[in-house]
C-alpha cells in the first residue's frame, strides 16, 4: 500500500511537473506552424497568358487569399476557403485592395538615378552633357553603395521587385549595386558597362579588361542567391568589333547570363551605327554579326527596326524593352508595339531612369499608352489599337518574367513561384478615389490606375515574402 502510494504520489509529481513543459511545446509549435503560412487578403489579381492571345489570360479573386510559406506561392483560395485556414495560419487583411505580382523593370541605369530630368538634349548630347560626367562618380565603391540603397529603395516605393540593372564601366559599381540586392534577397539582373571606345577617357575599359572584369564579376555573383549576371555593352558605338566579340565569348563560355544592350534608339545614333558597321544590313544586324541576338539578350528601345529586325529578335528569341517615358523625354522616337506583336516578339516595359522620367511603372504605362495613341492618331497604320490596361498590367509582369525566361520564378501567382508581390491602393488620392467610384469595372480601374497611379498607389511591396 505504501509503495503503490508513493508510486501514485510520484506519477502525480511527475506529470505536473512536465505537463507546463508539453503544454508550452504544443503553443510553441503550433504557433510555429501557423507562422510559417500566411495568407494575404484582398483582391488577388495575376497573368496566365498574354491577353492580346488568350481572352482568358488572367485571373481575379474578389476577398480571396494568397498563401505564403517559406517566401514561396503556395495557393490562390476563395474568401470560402479562408475560415477553413483560420487556425493555421497567420491572415494579413489587405481587404478592398488589390494584390498583384511585382512589376519587372526590364530596362534602367542605377547610376543615373541623380540625372533623372536632365533638360533640353537628345541621346548622344545628353549623354556627353550629363551622363558620362555623373557615371564617372562610380568609380567610388562608397558612393556607388550609398546610390544602391537610394535606388533599391526608389524601386520597393514603386512596386518594382525585380529589374534589369546598367551598371558603370566600373566593377565597384556592380559590386555595390550586387550587395544591396543580395542583403535584400532581391531577383536582380546587372552588369557593368563595356565602353571601349567613342568615350570620355575616364570612362573606358579595353576588350581584354572589359573581358576580364566581366568575367571575375560573373564567377562572384551569377547565380548567387536570386541574382544573375548581364553582359553590358553599353551600345554599337561605343565598341570596338574586338569588344563585341569578347561579350559573345563570356555568353558562350557562362550559359545562362544576359545581355543587355541599347538598340535603335535614336536617329543620329543609327546614322553612325552605319558609318562604324558598314558590313552590317542594320542596326540589329550587328548585334546578330558578334553573335550578341540570342536568347536572354534584352535590346533597349529598338524603335527604329524593320520587319526582318523583328523576325530575327523572335527566331533568337531575344526580347524589347519598351521605353515609352524615355523615349519621349529625350524626343526619341514612338515604339511600334503592334509590330512586334506582329511578330511573337517577347516585350516588357523599362523605366530607363535617368532618361525615362519615372520609377513608377503606372507611369510607364501611362507614356506607353499615349506613345500607342499618337501612333494610332498619325494613321501610319490601320492594325494600331489602343493599348488595353490589361496588356499593360501584363507587360509589367508576365511579360518581362518571359522575356527573362524566368516565368517559372517570377511574374505571376501560379504555384511554386517566388513571393515578390506588391499591393495595390486603388484610392490613394483624391482624385484617384474620386474616379474609381465612378469606374464600372475591373478594366475601368486598372486604365484609371495606369493612367493617374504613382508611388502613392502602392501600399506595400513584399519581396521573398517579406514586406519592404
Ligand atoms: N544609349 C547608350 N547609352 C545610353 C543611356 O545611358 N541611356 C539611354 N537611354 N540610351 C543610351
Ligand atoms: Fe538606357
Amino acid at each position: 500500500m505504501v509503495t503503490n502510494n508513493l508510486k501514485y504520489i510520484d506519477l502525480c509529481g511527475i506529470l505536473r511537473l512536465i505537463s507546463f513543459p508539453i503544454f508550452f511545446l504544443i503553443i510553441v509549435v503550433s504557433s510555429l506552424v501557423r507562422a510559417e503560412t500566411t495568407i494575404y487578403q484582398g483582391n488577388i489579381f495575376h497573368f496566365t497568358d498574354d491577353p492580346s492571345i488568350n481572352s482568358n489570360a488572367y485571373q481575379y479573386i474578389e476577398n480571396g487569399g494568397l498563401v505564403i510559406e517559406k517566401g514561396i506561392v503556395k495557393d490562390i483560395i476563395s474568401e470560402s476557403d479562408l475560415t477553413k485556414y483560420q487556425d493555421r495560419a497567420k491572415i494579413i487583411d489587405y481587404s478592398g485592395k488589390i494584390i498583384f505580382p511585382g512589376f519587372i523593370d526590364l530596362h534602367i541605369h542605377y547610376p543615373q538615378t541623380e540625372m533623372i530630368a536632365s533638360h533640353g538634349e537628345e541621346l548622344l548630347e545628353w549623354l556627353r552633357e550629363y551622363t558620362f560626367p555623373t557615371e564617372k562618380k562610380f568609380s567610388d565603391k562608397a558612393y556607388a553603395k550609398e546610390v544602391a540603397n537610394f535606388f533599391i529603395k526608389q524601386l520597393y516605393k514603386n512596386g518594382t521587385t525585380s529589374a534589369l540593372v546598367f551598371g558603370t564601366v566600373h566593377p565597384e559599381s556592380v559590386n555595390a549595386l550586387f550587395e544591396v540586392a543580395e542583403r535584400e534577397k532581391m531577383r536582380l539582373i546587372a552588369g557593368k558597362v563595356l565602353m571601349d571606345r567613342n568615350a570620355p577617357d575616364y570612362l573606358q575599359d579595353s576588350a581584354e579588361s572589359g573581358y576580364a572584369e566581366s568575367k571575375t564579376l560573373i564567377e562572384r555573383w551569377h547565380n548567387r542567391g536570386r541574382l544573375s549576371y548581364a553582359i553590358t555593352p553599353r551600345f554599337a558605338p561605343t565598341s570596338t568589333p574586338q569588344q563585341l566579340e569578347l561579350a559573345a565569348k563570356l555568353l558562350n563560355e557562362f550559359p545562362g547570363i544576359y545581355m543587355q544592350t541599347h538598340l535603335a534608339e535614336n536617329r543620329k545614333e543609327v546614322e553612325w551605327v552605319k558609318q562604324l558597321f558598314p558590313q552590317a544590313r542594320s542596326y540589329l544586324d550587328v548585334y546578330s554579326l558578334y553573335g550578341l541576338n540570342r536568347d536572354r539578350s534584352i535590346f533597349a528601345h529598338a524603335i527604329y527596326v524593320d520587319n526582318m529586325d523583328l523576325q530575327s529578335i523572335a527566331k533568337a528569341g531575344s526580347a524589347i524593352a519598351f521605353c515609352p517615358s524615355s523615349n519621349l523625354f529625350l524626343g526619341s522616337g514612338l515604339f511600334p508595339l503592334y509590330k512586334a506583336e506582329s511578330h511573337a516578339v517577347d516585350v516588357g516595359f523599362g523605366t530607363d531612369v535617368g532618361a525615362g522620367t519615372s520609377f513608377s511603372m503606372f507611369q510607364t504605362m501611362a507614356d506607353a499608352y499615349k506613345v500607342i495613341q499618337l501612333q494610332k492618331s498619325m494613321g501610319e497604320n490601320t492594325r494600331v489599337r489602343s493599348l488595353s490596361p490589361f496588356k499593360a498590367f501584363y507587360l509589367a509582369t508576365l511579360g518581362a518574367a518571359k522575356s527573362l525566361n524566368i516565368e517559372n520564378k517570377i511574374g505571376n501567382f501560379e504555384k511554386g513561384r517566388e513571393a515578390d508581390f506588391i499591393v495595390i491602393d486603388l484610392e490613394a488620392t483624391d482624385l484617384l478615389k474620386f474616379r474609381m467610384k465612378h469606374a464600372k469595372n475591373l478594366e475601368e480601374q486598372l486604365f484609371a490606375l495606369q493612367i493617374l497611379g504613382d508611388d502613392r498607389s502602392i501600399y506595400r511591396t513584399y519581396i521573398s515574402g517579406e514586406q519592404k
